[in-house]
């Protein structure tokens, strides 16, 4: 399993964000992870499609959109069209959850679907064969720097044995209080994919902060080996 580290641009400088988000990958970001909200599924409001646009024309890394907004279908060929690479829309959000997965899929993008911290894993059992990743929230989404809840370890590891069990290739990210105190037992859980935002942006020195994050995650898996 390939550890990889998705930097939230969310606790970025936007002022400064093509720079800030090229030294996170320098640092060993290998995914961008560019946080979506429309104001009405979360409590905020971040960016929209031009944002995506820019980023797209300096950064190499895939582009990981997480749509926390609402009737994500009406977005999904735009964000697709300006060069988002993964798309994941919440369960939450999607009354036909499979048509949307389709959708994005339609759109050449790597479809994913996201859990909310109160929303079971079972919730997902007829799609699980569709998604490219399945994101748990490990905090309620809409706000970086959150504290991280310790129950979204016991959705991750019902995840992997689902994964085993139906012999699916979905990768599990997490989202959400991801830090050099939270990282060992998360990828000791099953995760491969590390969202982190506060963690690699919001203070100190960016690059040392991804690298520090990324070497702390690959320790951990040596520990679970
Ligand atoms: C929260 C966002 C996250 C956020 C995580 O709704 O989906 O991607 O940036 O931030 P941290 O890592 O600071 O908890
Ligand atoms: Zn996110």
């Amino acid at each position: 399993m390939k550890i990889e580290l998705a930097p939230s641009i969310l606790s970025a400088n936007f002022a400064q964000l093509g720079s800030d988000a090229q030294q996170a990958i320098d640092g060993g970001g290998t995914v961008l992870h560019v946080d979506i909200m429309d104001g009405h599924f979360v409590p905020n409001i971040t960016i929209g499609p031009p944002v995506v646009r820019w980023l797209r024309k300096v950064i190499q890394v895939p582009l990981d959109c997480h749509l926390m907004i609402e009737n994500p279908d009406f977005f999904i060929p735009e964000f697709a069209d300006v060069g988002a690479d993964w798309i994941s829309v919440h369960q939450e959000a999607c009354i036909h959850l499979d048509r949307t997965l389709h959708l994005i899929a339609s759109h050449g993008c790597k479809p994913g679907v996201v859990l909310n911290p109160a929303t079971p894993v079972e919730t997902l059992t007829e799609v699980l064969d569709l998604v490219h990743h399945v994101l748990v929230m490990s905090v309620n989404p809409g706000f970086g720097g959150q504290k991280f809840i310790p129950n979204s370890l016991n959705k991750i590891a019902a995840l992997v044995r689902m994964r085993a069990e139906r012999k699916l290739d979905f990768r599990i990210e997490v989202d959400g209080g991801v830090d050099l105190e939270t990282v060992s037992d998360i990828v000791k859980a099953g995760a491969e994919l590390l969202v982190a935002g506060n963690a690699v942006f919001g203070h100190g020195d960016i690059r040392s902060n991804a690298a520090k994050l990324l070497e702390a995650a690959r320790a951990a898996t040596l520990a679970r080996a």
